[in-house]
This record gives C-alpha cells, structure tokens and sequence, in this order.
C-alpha cells in the first residue's frame, strides 16, 4: 500500500465514487485515479504469473472449468485474471498494490456488489435468475462467500463437503442435523441443496420447489397420494408434524403421539387427555393410547389411506 494520494484524493476515494469504468486510462500509472483503474496489463495472465507463478493456491484455477480455453465463454479465453480481478495495469505496475486490485476476497476493500458483478457478467442466468433481492443478496454474501474458484474441486459443489460450507455461518442448523433423528446430509446423501435453491428463489426459505409439500415429494413421492382418505395437514403442510432438518424424535417428528396429535384433536373418542394417568400403574386403564406408537397403534395410516374402510386413517 503507498500513500502518495493527496488529502482531498483520499476524500473522493473513501466516497467510493472514484471506483468505476469511466476514468479515462492514463500513460503514467501514478497519475491513475486512487482506485483500481481501468486498464488491463499488457499480457494478461503472464503478467499476472510473473509475480504469482509460484503459488500453489492461484495456480488450481487451472484445473477448473474456467481455464478451459477451447471453451470461448471462460474467463482464460478471453480477460483470463482481469475477467474476475478486474484491471491489474496499476496493481502490477506498482508491484504489487492491494489497494488497487479486486481481490474478491472477504476483507476486500470492493464492495460486494462491485464483486459479484464480476462473475454475473458470465453467470447471471440459469440459477441466478434470483439472486438480486435473494436472502444471500440482502445480506452482503459474495459469490466467494460460498465457492472456492482457486481450487480443483469446490467443495460447495459436491454433495460430501457441501453442508460445511454452509454451517460455516447456519450454526443452528450445523446443530439441527447432528440430532438423533435427522436427514443424512452428514453422511454426504443429500445436500442443502437438494431442497434449497441457495442463490434465490421465490418460496419461502429459498425452497428448490413453490411449496415445502413439493419439495418432500420429489423424494417421498408416497407421500403425495392422491388417496382416498386424506389427513387434511400431511396435504398441507409436512411441516406441520416434522423438522425439515433434524429432531431429538424418531422420524423427524416436532413432538411425539399422542402429544403431537392432541394438539389438533381433542375432542376424540373418550374425550380425556391422553397423558401419563392413562397407564396402568396410574390407576389408567388406556394404556395403548400412550406407550409405543400411542395413537398411531391403531391410527397406522396417518398419511393417508387408500383401503375402502380407511376413513379413521387405521389401514
Ligand atoms: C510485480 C509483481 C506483481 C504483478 C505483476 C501482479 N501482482 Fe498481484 N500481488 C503482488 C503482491 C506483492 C501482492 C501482495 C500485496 C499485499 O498483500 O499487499 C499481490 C496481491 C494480489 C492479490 C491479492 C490482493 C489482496 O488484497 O490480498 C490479487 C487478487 C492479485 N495480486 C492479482 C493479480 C493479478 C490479477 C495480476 C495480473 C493482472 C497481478 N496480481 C499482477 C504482486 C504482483
Ligand atoms: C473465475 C474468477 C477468477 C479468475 C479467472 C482468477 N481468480 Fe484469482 N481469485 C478469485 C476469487 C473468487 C478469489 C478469492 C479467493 C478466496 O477468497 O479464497 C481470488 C483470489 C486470488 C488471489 C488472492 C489469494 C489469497 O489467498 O490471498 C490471488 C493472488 C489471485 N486470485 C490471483 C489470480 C491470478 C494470478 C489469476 C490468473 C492466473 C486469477 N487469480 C484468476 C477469482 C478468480
Ligand atoms: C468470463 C466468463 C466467466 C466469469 C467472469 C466467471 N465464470 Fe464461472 N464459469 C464460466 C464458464 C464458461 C463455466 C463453465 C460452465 C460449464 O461448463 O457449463 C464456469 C463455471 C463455473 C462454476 C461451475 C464449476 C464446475 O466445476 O462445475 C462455478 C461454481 C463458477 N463458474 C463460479 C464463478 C464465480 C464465483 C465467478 C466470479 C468470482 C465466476 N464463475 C466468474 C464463465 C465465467
Ligand atoms: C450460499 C452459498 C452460495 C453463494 C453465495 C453462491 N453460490 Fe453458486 N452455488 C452454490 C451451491 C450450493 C451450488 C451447487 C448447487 C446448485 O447448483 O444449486 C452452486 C452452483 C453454482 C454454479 C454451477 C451450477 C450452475 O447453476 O450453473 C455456478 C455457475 C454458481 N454457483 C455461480 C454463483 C455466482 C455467480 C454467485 C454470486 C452471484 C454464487 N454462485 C453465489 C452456493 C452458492
Ligand atoms: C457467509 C455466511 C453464509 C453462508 C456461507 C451461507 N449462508 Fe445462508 N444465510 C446467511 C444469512 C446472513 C442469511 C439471512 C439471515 C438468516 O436467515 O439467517 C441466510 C439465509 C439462508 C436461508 C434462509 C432464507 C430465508 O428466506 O429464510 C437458507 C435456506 C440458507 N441461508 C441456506 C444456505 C445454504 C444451503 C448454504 C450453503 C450452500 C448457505 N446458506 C451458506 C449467511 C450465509
Ligand atoms: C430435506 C430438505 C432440506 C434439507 C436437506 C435442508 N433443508 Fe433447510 N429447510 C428446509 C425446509 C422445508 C425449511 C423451511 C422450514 C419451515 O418452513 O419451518 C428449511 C429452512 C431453512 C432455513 C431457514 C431457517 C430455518 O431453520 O427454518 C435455513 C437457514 C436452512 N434451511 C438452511 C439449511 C442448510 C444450511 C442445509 C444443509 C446443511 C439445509 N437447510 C438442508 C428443508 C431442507
Ligand atoms: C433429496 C431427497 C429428499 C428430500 C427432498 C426429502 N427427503 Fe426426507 N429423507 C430422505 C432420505 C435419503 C432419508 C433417509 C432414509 C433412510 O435413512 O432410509 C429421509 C428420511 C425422512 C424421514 C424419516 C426419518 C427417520 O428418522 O425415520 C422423514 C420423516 C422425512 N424424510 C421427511 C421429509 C420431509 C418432511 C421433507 C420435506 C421438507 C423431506 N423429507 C424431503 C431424502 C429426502
Ligand atoms: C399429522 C402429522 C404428520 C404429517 C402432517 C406428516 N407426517 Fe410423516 N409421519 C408422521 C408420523 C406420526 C410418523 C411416524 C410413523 C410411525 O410411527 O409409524 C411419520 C413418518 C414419516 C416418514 C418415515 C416413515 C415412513 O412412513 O416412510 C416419512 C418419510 C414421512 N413421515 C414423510 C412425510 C411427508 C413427506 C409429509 C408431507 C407430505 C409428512 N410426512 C407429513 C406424521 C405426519
Ligand atoms: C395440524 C393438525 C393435525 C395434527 C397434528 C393431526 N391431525 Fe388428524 N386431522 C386433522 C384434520 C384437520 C383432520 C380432518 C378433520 C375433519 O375432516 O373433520 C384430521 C383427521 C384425522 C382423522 C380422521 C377423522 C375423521 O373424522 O374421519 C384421524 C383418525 C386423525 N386425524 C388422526 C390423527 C393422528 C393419529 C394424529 C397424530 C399422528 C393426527 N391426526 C395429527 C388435523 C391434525
Ligand atoms: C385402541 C385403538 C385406538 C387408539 C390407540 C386411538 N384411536 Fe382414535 N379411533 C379408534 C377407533 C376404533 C375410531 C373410530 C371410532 C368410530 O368410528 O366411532 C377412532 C376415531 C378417531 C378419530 C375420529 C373421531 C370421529 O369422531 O370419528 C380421531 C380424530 C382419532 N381417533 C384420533 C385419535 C388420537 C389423537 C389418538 C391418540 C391420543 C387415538 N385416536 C388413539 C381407535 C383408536
């Protein structure tokens, strides 16, 4: 970093209106505008490795999709480094400047906006279609925040390494899938993403599907009946009976029978609560309303029935 600007030059540049395409490109990088600048080095990623030929991390780019030359849409076919670093004339011609490169790093002094940029100019389509206004968006994620571009593999991208990435800043939900019943994402069998669109979408919690019920049938597809004697909330909302992460209950359940089900039905056949007085050493005499399934003793079809005589949901 050299501090050669004048004071009212300091002033434009932590306004932030000095950043931006339209300076005109000087001959003499030191009369440039504080910022970045605007042109590009004289040999694109060779002048760039001159410096930093010799470090293993800039170098795994190379075996990524986005050093394929033979392919005209990567960044190596055409701007190579500048295509996501921006103009490095000034940076390179001052040895190495920080203040003068968009390093796309988190403590970057580049707006994020200004970052990102970069890489919607190639991938603004396809999955990003609802990234501007996207929970991620709103709060300030840099497509670096996720992806690791200077890496063989990304780890976001495969199914195994995926959640870490994410628990990185989902501290709840790093604790949610460790519970006893939970969803296999720490056993690398499915990823957030397999339900969550993480660059936008338009349901709610940036489901991958409209709804939380479509999205659980493109696994559970048993689930989405139709049948011919249908619980009202399994059509509704599976969230209604199950954590879509993880739950100290078996199955993934919010509480457990009969709890679970007495929190709509109360006025049931003999219209008790049906709590620990039913058992037998409480004087209760109900005992299969409460112990192992409890209700879903005899209420065994609680999704669905699609028998003739299923209407109490118990075949
Ligand atoms: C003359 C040597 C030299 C050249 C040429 C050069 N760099 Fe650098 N670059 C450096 C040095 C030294 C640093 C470390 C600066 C620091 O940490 O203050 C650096 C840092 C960086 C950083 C990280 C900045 C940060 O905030 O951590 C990026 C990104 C970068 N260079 C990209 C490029 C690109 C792209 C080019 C080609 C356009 C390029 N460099 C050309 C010397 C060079
Ligand atoms: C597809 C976009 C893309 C291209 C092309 C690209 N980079 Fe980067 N580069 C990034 C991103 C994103 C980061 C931030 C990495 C991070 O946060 O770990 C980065 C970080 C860096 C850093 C800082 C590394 C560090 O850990 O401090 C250097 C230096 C760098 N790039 C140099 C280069 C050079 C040289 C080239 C060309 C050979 C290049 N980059 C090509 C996206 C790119
Ligand atoms: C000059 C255009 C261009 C720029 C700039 C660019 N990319 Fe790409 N990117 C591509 C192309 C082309 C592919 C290969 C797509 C394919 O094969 O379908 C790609 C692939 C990817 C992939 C998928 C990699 C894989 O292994 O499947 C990710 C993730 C990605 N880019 C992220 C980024 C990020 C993050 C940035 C900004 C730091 C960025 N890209 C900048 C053109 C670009
Ligand atoms: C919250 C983490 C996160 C952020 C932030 C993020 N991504 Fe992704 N990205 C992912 C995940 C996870 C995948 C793989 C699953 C998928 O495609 O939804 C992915 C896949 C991709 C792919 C390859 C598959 C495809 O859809 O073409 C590209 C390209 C990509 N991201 C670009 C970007 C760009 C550009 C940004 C910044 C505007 C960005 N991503 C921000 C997590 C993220
Ligand atoms: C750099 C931090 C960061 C990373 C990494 C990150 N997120 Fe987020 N995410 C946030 C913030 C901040 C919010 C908004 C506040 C909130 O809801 O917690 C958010 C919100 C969300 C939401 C809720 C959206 C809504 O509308 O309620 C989902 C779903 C989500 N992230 C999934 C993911 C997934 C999946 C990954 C990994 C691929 C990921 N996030 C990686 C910071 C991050
Ligand atoms: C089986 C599908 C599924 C998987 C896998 C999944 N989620 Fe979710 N997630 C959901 C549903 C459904 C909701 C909405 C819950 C609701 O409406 O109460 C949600 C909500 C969220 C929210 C919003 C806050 C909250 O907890 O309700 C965040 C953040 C989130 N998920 C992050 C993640 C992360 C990170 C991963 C991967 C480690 C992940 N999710 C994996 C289905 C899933
Ligand atoms: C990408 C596929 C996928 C999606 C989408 C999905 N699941 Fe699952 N689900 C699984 C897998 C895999 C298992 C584990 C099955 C096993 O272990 O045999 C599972 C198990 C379950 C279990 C049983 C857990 C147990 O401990 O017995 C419940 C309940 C469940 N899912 C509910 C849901 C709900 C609710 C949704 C929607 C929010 C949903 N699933 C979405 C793949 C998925
Ligand atoms: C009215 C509460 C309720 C709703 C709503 C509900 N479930 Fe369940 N689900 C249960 C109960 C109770 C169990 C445990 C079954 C048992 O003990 O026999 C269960 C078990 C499961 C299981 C694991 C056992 C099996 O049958 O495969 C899956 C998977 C499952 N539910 C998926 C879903 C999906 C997907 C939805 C939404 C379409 C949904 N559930 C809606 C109460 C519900
Ligand atoms: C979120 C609320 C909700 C929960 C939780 C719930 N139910 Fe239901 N259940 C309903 C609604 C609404 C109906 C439809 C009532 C109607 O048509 O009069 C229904 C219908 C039924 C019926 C058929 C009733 C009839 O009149 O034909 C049975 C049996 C039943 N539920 C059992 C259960 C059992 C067992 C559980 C626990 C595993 C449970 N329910 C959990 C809301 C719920
Ligand atoms: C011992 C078997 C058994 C158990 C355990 C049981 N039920 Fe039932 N339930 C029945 C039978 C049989 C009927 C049908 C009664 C009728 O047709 O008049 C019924 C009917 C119902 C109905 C429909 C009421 C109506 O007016 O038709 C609901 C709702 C219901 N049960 C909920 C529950 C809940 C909640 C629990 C757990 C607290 C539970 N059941 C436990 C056997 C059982």
């Amino acid at each position: 970093m050299t501090f050669k600007h004048t004071f009212a030059a300091f002033l434009i540049a932590a306004s932030g209106i000095a950043f931006g395409a339209d300076a005109p490109a000087k001959k003499d990088a030191a009369a440039e505008p504080p910022g970045q600048g605007t042109k590009y080095s004289e040999e694109g990623a060779d002048t760039c490795l001159a410096c930093h030929g010799e470090d293993a991390k800039v170098l795994a780019i190379f075996k990524t999709k986005h050093a394929n030359r033979a392919d005209k849409r990567t960044p190596f076919a055409g701007l190579q480094c500048e295509a996501c670093h921006g103009p490095g004339a000034k940076h390179a011609d001052a040895g190495g400047d920080a203040a003068a490169i968009n390093s796309q790093k988190a403590n970057s002094w580049v707006p994020v906006a200004e970052r990102n940029k970069m890489c919607l100019g190639c991938h603004q389509g396809g999955a990003r279609m609802g990234w501007h206004g996207s929970a991620h968006d709103a709060n300030q994620l840099a497509c670096a925040s996720c992806h690791k571009v200077h890496a063989a593999h990304d780890p976001v991208l495969a199914k195994k390494t995926q959640a870490d990435a994410c628990f990185a800043c989902h501290r709840q939900q790093r604790a949610d899938f460790q519970k006893p019943s939970s969803h296999p994402v720490r056993f690398g069998k499915l990823a957030c993403s397999d339900c969550h669109s993480v660059h936008g979408s338009n349901a709610k919690a940036m489901l991958a599907k409209p709804t939380v019920n479509q999205t659980c049938h493109t696994c559970h597809a048993d689930k989405r009946g139709p049948f011919l004697w249908e619980h009202a909330p399994v059509a509704e909302d599976c969230t209604l009976c199950h954590s879509a992460h993880g739950a100290p209950r078996p199955a993934l359940l919010t509480k457990s029978p009969p709890l679970l089900c007495q929190s709509c039905h109360t006025h049931v056949h003999p219209s008790v609560p049906r709590t620990g007085a039913a058992l037998p050493a409480n004087g209760g005499a109900g005992a299969v309303f409460v112990v192992a399934g409890s209700c879903t003793n005899c209420h065994s079809q609680v999704h669905g029935s699609n028998h003739p005589s299923g209407v109490k949901l118990m075949r």
